[in-house]
C-alpha cells in the first residue's frame, strides 16, 4: 500500500511532499547548554573540523552536512546531542521555566528530556516516564551525559502514571492531585514523518496499528491533563501525518478533560490541524495545532499542539 497517498487531500503540493520524503535528512545537533555555551560548542566543532550550519529558527541547533552526531568528541563530552530539527519543537513550545514541576510522559531516549532540563536550568523537578525498560537505559545515560540532575525517571505505563512519589505539598492549582505545571506528551506513533531518516518506516504500516496506537495516545494525553494544574500547559506531539493519531486524539481530550487548545508561534512553515478526515469531523479548535510537512522546511514530518488546562 502507498501510505503517503492517503494524505494527498491534506498536503498543498503533493509532488514536492513526496520528493522531500524521498530525500535523506541532514543530521542536526542541539547544543546542551547545561554543559557549555553555543559559542564554545561552535568553536569545538570548528576545532574538530566538523562542518556545521546554524538552523536559523532555534538558537543552538546546527546541521552537520558531513557528519553524524555521536562520532565526535563534543558529543562524547555531552556538549551536543543529536536531535532531529523538528524534534526540538515540542520542548520549545512547552517552554518550561526554572523551578517548575514538569512531566515528560513518553521520555525515552531522552532528546526532549535533556532539552527540557536545559530550559529549566537543571532546577525544579522533571519527571521522565517510559514503559520500555531498554529505552529507559538510553534515557538514563543521555540524562547523565547531558549533566541533567533534576530528572527523576519512572518506569510505568504513562496512562496510569502514579503521583504518589511526586505530589507537591503545596499544590494549589485548584485541582486535587494535579502537581505539574507543564507536561510533554510526545507519544509513540506510526512514525510516518520519520521516513527520511528511516526509509523502512512505512514497510509494516497497518491501519489497525494506527487505530490501536491512537488508544494509547488518548490515554496518555488524558493522564497528562489530569495531572497538570489548572492554567498549566500540556504539549502533544507526534512524528506522523495520520489524523487518527493527531486531531482525533485532541478531539477526544477536548471532550473528556478540562482543557482547550491555544495558539502558539512557531518560526517554521506549518499548516493548521485538519477538522475533517474520512467522514469524521473534529472540534474546530484543532486548527490551532500545527502540521509540519517535510517539503516546507526540509525537515521530518511532525505534529504539535498546545493545550491549556481549564477549570473542571
Ligand atoms: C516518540 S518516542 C519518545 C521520544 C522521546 N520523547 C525523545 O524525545 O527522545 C515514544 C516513547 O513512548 C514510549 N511508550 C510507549 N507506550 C508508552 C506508555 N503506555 N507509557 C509510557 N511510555 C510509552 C516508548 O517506549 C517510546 O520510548
Amino acid at each position: 500500500m502507498d501510505v503517503l497517498e492517503r494524505y494527498e487531500s491534506l498536503v498543498d503540493d503533493f509532488d514536492a511532499f513526496r520528493a522531500a520524503c524521498d530525500r535523506p535528512l541532514p543530521s542536526v545537533v542541539r547544543v546542551n547548554t547545561l554543559k557549555t555555551t553555543v559559542e564554545r560548542a561552535r568553536a569545538a566543532l570548528d576545532e574538530a573540523d566538523i562542518a556545521h550550519e546554524p538552523v536559523g529558527w532555534h538558537d543552538g541547533l546546527f546541521a552537520l552536512p558531513d557528519d553524524q552526531p555521536g562520532t565526535n568528541w563534543p558529543y562524547v563530552l555531552g556538549w551536543i546531542h543529536g536531535q532531529e530539527e523538528v524534534s526540538a519543537v515540542p520542548a520549545a513550545v512547552l517552554d518550561p521555566q526554572p523551578g517548575e514541576r514538569v512531566w515528560d510522559a513518553c521520555a525515552a531516549p531522552g532528546s526532549k528530556t535533556t532539552q527540557l532540563a536545559a530550559l529549566m536550568d537543571d532546577t525544579g523537578l522533571l519527571v521522565a516516564t517510559d514503559n520500555n525498560l531498554g529505552r529507559i537505559s538510553a534515557l538514563r545515560s543521555n540524562a547523565e551525559r547531558a549533566g541533567a540532575t533534576n530528572v527523576a525517571v519512572t518506569h510505568e505505563d504513562a496512562r496510569n502514571h502514579s503521583l504518589k512519589p511526586f505530589r507537591a505539598p503545596d499544590s494549589d492549582g485548584g485541582r486535587e492531585g494535579a502537581p505539574y505545571d507543564r507536561a510533554l506528551v510526545d507519544v509513540p506513533c506510526s512514525c510516518e514523518g520519520t521516513i527520511r531518516k528511516n526509509p523502512d518506516a512505512l514497510d509494516d504500516w497497518e491501519l489497525d496499528h494506527v487505530e490501536g496506537i491512537s488508544g494509547v495516545q488518548k490515554g496518555v494525553l488524558r493522564r497528562a491533563i489530569q495531572t497538570t494544574r489548572e492554567g498549566g500547559t500540556v504539549v502533544y506531539s507526534t512524528c506522523t501525518f495520520a489524523p487518527e493519531e493527531n486531531e482525533a486524539v485532541l478531539d477526544h481530550a477536548l471532550s473528556e478533560e478540562p482543557c482547550e487548545l491555544v495558539e502558539f508561534d512557531l518560526p517554521l512553515e506549518s499548516t493548521p490541524g485538519v477538522t475533517e478526515w474520512q467522514g469524521d469531523s473534529f472540534d474546530g479548535s484543532v486548527e490551532k495545532a500545527k502540521r509540519i510537512y517535510p517539503h516546507h522546511n526540509d525537515t521530518g514530518g511532525f505534529f504539535c499542539a498546545k493545550l491549556e488546562v481549564t477549570a473542571q
